[in-house]
Formats: C-alpha cells, sequence, structure tokens
C-alpha cells in the first residue's frame, strides 16, 4: 500500500486568527501555483516564536484579485509568469492592468515578487517586473529582492523561497484577531484551466501525406472538438488548452520502476489541476492522468544523491550535480535529464530507487500540464467546433523511441466520438484588425499556418475586402504542405495572396523570409501607405526572429530607416497593435 499522497489543504480564506500572509499566484500552465503552494507548505512548517500567533498563510489566484481587500492585507508574496511575447498570464491580464491603473496608498504591505519567465522570448520575465515595480512605486515595502526565473531554474527558486523563510523569521507583523473570509471565487462556471470543458473529438484527419516517401516526413494532424453544451466562447487568434493522458505502456514502465503494482491506492496529488477526484484512485490511474513522466524535476535528482552514500551511483550524481541546478550553469545537467525520461534515472540508479517508496519519488515528479493549441477555425463559421492543428511529436534519444504526450495522445490514442477536457486560452495580443479594410500580411510556417485558418475563413466568411497575404512554409510541396486545398481555393478566388517556401525542394534552403526579402517594394508599400497590419506565428527561437530581421531589413532599405529607427517603427507598429505575434519555443 503506498502511503497517502497530502490531500488539498491550501486555503484560500484565511480562518483561524494570525500573522496573515497573501500568496497570490499569475500562472499559465501552473508551475507559479505550484510554486506557491510549496511556499505555503514551509510556512506552514515554521514555528512561532515568544507566544506569537502562528503565520496564516492563503494562497489566491490572481484571477480572483478582486476577492481581495488589499487594504487589509499585510504581507504579500507574488508568483507571476510571463507568457508569449511579454504579456501577462491569461487569469492574471485583468489583476496586472487593475494593479497598473492602481493609485491608492499600499505603504502598509510588505511584499516580494518572483517573477517567472523564459528568456528565449522577448521581455524576459516583464510581467514578474512590473508588479513588483508597481508595488514599490505604491510605496509597499519590499523585503526579499524581486528573483527572476528561467524557467524551471529550482536554484533561483529555492533562493527565493529561504531568503524568505528567512526574512519571515525576524519580521514583525501584527496579528489579525478578527481574521478575513473573502468571497468565494469559485463559483464562475465558465470553463477554465482548472474547470474544463469534457469535449468530444470529433473530427480527426491528417494534414500531411502518407503516399511519399520523404525520410523527413511531417506528420501534422487536424482535429475538431465539438463544444456544444458548454459555455465556452472564443475569438480567432485564441489557443485551446488539452489535458492529455499518457502512454499506457509508458506508465507501466515506469509502475516496474517504482516496483509498484499500479493497484495501489494513492490521493490525487495536491497540484492535480482539473478534474481532481475526492476519492483516492490507483496509482496506475494517477500516473496516467496527473502525473508528467517525461520531466525529471532536478530535485528527483537530489533525492536520490541524498539517497546515494556508499552506493556505485554516488560518484555518477556527485558529478552531474556538482556545478548545481540552474541549466544556464549546468548544462550537462540539463542535456543529461533532457535525453531520459523518469523511468530511465529510476533504472540508471535503482541501487538508490529500489531503496525509495513510490511516494518519495512521486513528491518530486511533475504534475501534467495542459498544453495549448492555437485554434485554427472562426467562432462566427460554427461557435461549437474548435480545430487544432498538431504537429505529432516522435523522436529518439539514448536509442529509444519517445513520444510527445498529447500529440501522440490526440494521434493515436483519443479515437473518434471520444472526449478529452480541454479550456480556452484568450490571446488577446493576436487579433485580427477591427476594420476589415485594413490589408493583412500574415507569416506562419509549419503550424504557425493554425491561427491563419482561422482569420482567413473569418474575413472569408464577413466578406472583408482588405488583402489577406499569406507567406507558408513547409518542407517539400507534396508532403506537408498543411491546408494546401482550403488555401489555393481561397488563392485561386483571389481572396488570399499566396506565397509558400519549400524549404526542402531544392539544394538550398528556402524560407519564408527569403520570400520576404524578395517582396520588400510592396511589402514596404502594404506597411508605409496602406497601414498593414504584420502577424507572425510559429517557432519564435529562428524563424520570428529571423523575420524580424527581415522585415528591419525592408524598413531600412525601402524606407531609408538606420537600424535604430526600424527598430522603434516596428516597436510603435507593435505597441499600436499593427505587429503582433503568436510565438512559442
Ligand atoms: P526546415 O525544416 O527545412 O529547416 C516549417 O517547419 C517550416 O519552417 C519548414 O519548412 C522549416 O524548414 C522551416 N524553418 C526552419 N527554420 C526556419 C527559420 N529560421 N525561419 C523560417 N523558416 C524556418
Amino acid at each position: 500500500m503506498v502511503k497517502k499522497i497530502k490531500t488539498d489543504h491550501y486555503k484560500c480564506v484565511y480562518d483561524k486568527p494570525g500573522r496573515q500572509i497573501l500568496l497570490l499566484f499569475g500562472t499559465e500552465y501552473g508551475f507559479s501555483e505550484e510554486i506557491a503552494k510549496k511556499l505555503f507548505d514551509r510556512i506552514c512548517l515554521l514555528e512561532s516564536k515568544n507566544g506569537q500567533l502562528p503565520w496564516q498563510p492563503r494562497v489566491v489566484n490572481a484571477k480572483q484579485y478582486e476577492c481581495i481587500d488589499f487594504s487589509r492585507e499585510h504581507v504579500l508574496f507574488v508568483v507571476i509568469s510571463t507568457a508569449g511575447d511579454g504579456i501577462p498570464p491569461t487569469e492574471a491580464r485583468h489583476f496586472s492592468s487593475w494593479l497598473l491603473a492602481y493609485s491608492g496608498d499600499l505603504s502598509h504591505i510588505k511584499y516580494s515578487v518572483l517573477a517567472l519567465g523564459d528568456s528565449n522570448y522577448p521581455h524576459f520575465c516583464r510581467t514578474g517586473i512590473t508588479v513588483d515595480r508597481r508595488l514599490s512605486e505604491l510605496h509597499s515595502q519590499q523585503i526579499v529582492p524581486c528573483h527572476k526565473v528561467d524557467m524551471e531554474d529550482w536554484d533561483v527558486i529555492n533562493r527565493w523561497t529561504e531568503q524568505i523563510i528567512t526574512c519571515l523569521d525576524a519580521l514583525t507583523v501584527e496579528p489579525c484577531l478578527d481574521y478575513l473570509v473573502i468571497r468565494s471565487c469559485d463559483n464562475d462556471s465558465t470553463p477554465l484551466r482548472n474547470k474544463p470543458f469534457l469535449s468530444r473529438l470529433k473530427i480527426k484527419r491528417l494534414l500531411t501525406s502518407d503516399k511519399v516517401n520523404h525520410e523527413d516526413q511531417k506528420e501534422t494532424i487536424h482535429c475538431e472538438f465539438d463544444l456544444t453544451g458548454s459555455e465556452i466562447t472564443w475569438t480567432a487568434g485564441d489557443a485551446l488548452g488539452i489535458y492529455p493522458e499518457n502512454n499506457p505502456p509508458e506508465v507501466d514502465h515506469l509502475l516496474k520502476a517504482l516496483n509498484a503494482t499500479g493497484d495501489e491506492m494513492v490521493d490525487v496529488p495536491t497540484w492535480a489541476y482539473h478534474n481532481k477526484p475526492d476519492n483516492q484512485v490507483s496509482l496506475k490511474h494517477s500516473l496516467m492522468k496527473y502525473f508528467d513522466l517525461k520531466t525529471i524535476r532536478p530535485e528527483l535528482m537530489l533525492l536520490l544523491q541524498r539517497e546515494a552514500d556508499g552506493t556505485s551511483c554516488q560518484n555518477k550524481l556527485d558529478s552531474l550535480l556538482k556545478e548545481g541546478l540552474s541549466s544556464k550553469k549546468n548544462t550537462f545537467l540539463h542535456e543529461y535529464l533532457y535525453e531520459r525520461e523518469v523511468a530511465d534515472i529510476l533504472e540508471e540508479f535503482c541501487e538508490v530507487s529500489s531503496h525509495l517508496s513510490p511516494l518519495d519519488i512521486l513528491n518530486q515528479m511533475k504534475g501534467l500540464q495542459p498544453r495549448y493549441y492555437s485554434i485554427s477555425s472562426s467562432p462566427l463559421i460554427d461557435k461549437d467546433t474548435c480545430c487544432v492543428t498538431v504537429a505529432v511529436v516522435r523522436y529518439i534519444t539514448l536509442g529509444k523511441p519517445r513520444t510527445g504526450v498529447t500529440t501522440t495522445y490526440l494521434q493515436d490514442r483519443l479515437t473518434i466520438n471520444q472526449s478529452c477536457p480541454v479550456f480556452i486560452s484568450e490571446n488577446p495580443e493576436f487579433r485580427l484588425p477591427a476594420n476589415t479594410d485594413i490589408p493583412m500580411i500574415m507569416i506562419g510556417p509549419g503550424t504557425g499556418i493554425a491561427p491563419f485558418m482561422a482569420f482567413i475563413s473569418e474575413r472569408y466568411f464577413k466578406k472583408a475586402t482588405g488583402i489577406n497575404r499569406l507567406y507558408f512554409g513547409c518542407r517539400h510541396q507534396e508532403g506537408d504542405f498543411l491546408y494546401r486545398e482550403e488555401l489555393e481555393h481561397w488563392a485561386h478566388k483571389g481572396f488570399v495572396q499566396l506565397c509558400v517556401a519549400f524549404s526542402r525542394d531544392q539544394p538550398e534552403k528556402v524560407y519564408v523570409q527569403h520570400l520576404i526579402r524578395k517582396d520588400a517594394d510592396l511589402l514596404w508599400e502594404m506597411i508605409n501607405d496602406q497601414n498593414a497590419h504584420i502577424y507572425v506565428c510559429g517557432d519564435a527561437k529562428h524563424m520570428a526572429k529571423d523575420v524580424h530581421k527581415e522585415l528591419v531589413a525592408i524598413l531600412m532599405n525601402k524606407g531609408n530607416m538606420t537600424e535604430i529607427e526600424a527598430e522603434k517603427f516596428l516597436t510603435e507598429l507593435e505597441s499600436k497593435g499593427c505587429y503582433q505575434k503568436d510565438v512559442w519555443v
């Protein structure tokens, strides 16, 4: 029998007298929530000294900020991420705008901010930095400096947490005897991240060809989800969040490595974000739905290292961990972990792991998070059908075939008429121009085409008169030319100006930015004279940067600007909503 995993004990209200601490999180994927909850646990362990009342933490989602009376809070710790192109996570947008506009006095608040982000994107940690700055402008007292976390850098997270714990020890805070009860915020029925809608898969269709025999053949699918009966509404440009299930053979592999049968009963972990059952479920069920089997938390490695004393694993674990846990500083560890899954690690260090209980290991594992896909259909055409475009991920590491969790869940395991939990992730920064006459320049290679399918079909439906110029890129004309029929149909009707870069149909690579370069005169005219809106969707790391450089070059060559002027011009376009990006790493 597996020992019980803790049930959810995280309070969002102060229900006892004590020294109150508000832990506010703003999250897109649930990571900030997890950190806030871990801090909650640490604070609960603190002992009160000199007869002081105990600390009373509560954890509140920033989306519920309206339920908080900040004039009555004393200590505030904010854990907040930055999404996409430097914007607050969907659920924290209102809080963020409210805080920026707030002009009251918050000098009674002692605070600290943990800013999460990904340095591959521009505006690293911008939301957390802004919240930190704003609190300081409102005269709150920063008690621990803002820490910036690059992806899952636990070194920084742990450092921030420990500084807070040390700081609390010396902090004088008036206890609150008539504790606050906030309005219950849990009553909205719109499907959000932790209240998804069980949606039926209506249609699944392969967009790439399985007839041609390219060695580098891609596998991309189009899925249509039924939203009938949900209260979901969405706008072209939004994304669909999907909660996957793991692959049963991979679950069995892990059970074996855990020396468990799978029938052991466990409480669903506290950080299971959706449809959390009240009762215990089998370990197998829990691994299927709630745990990430692919990501190895450095914390699991630390646990193994702590237990490895005197075993043959000790040297290897010591050398892997000697540079610390930061992905920037210890690239060796991160490359090592990247190639492996949890079961591989447990097998590799079985001399140590076999002495640990499944519970010890589960506690160091990451929760299975939803994945987001840009929606490729317009609600104007069918509000009950939501389509996504998904590139199926399969690869090999250490000679073993590996699979992307959600992409293979959709392609291999979820069959037609079966349902899975979905929700909408709004993307207010990626929207059609309100005016249908405005020309659009859309740049989206690969699955970056998805939101443009929604945009174009919506403009077609509205009989928009503005030009729709689309730059699409794929490897081969015969193979991965996604939505070719639809696109050629629109092009044939003169509704879309279709420009396609086939990167591998000739010896030298041809990418969307090469076509853009050739069209410099036309694009300059569209941007400068016709106020065209520019949209970029797809890979952030290379494509979006290369396309941006090409746009800068056009402005310099055709608009006689210096590089600085060209950058400024694009920044202004961006702030006016005329240059919008939906990019991911
Ligand atoms: P490749 O695979 O031949 O490198 C969709 O993935 C398309 O985007 C593919 O044709 C891919 O080409 C191309 N691509 C890869 N890197 C790119 C980049 N930096 N800019 C634009 N397109 C890119």
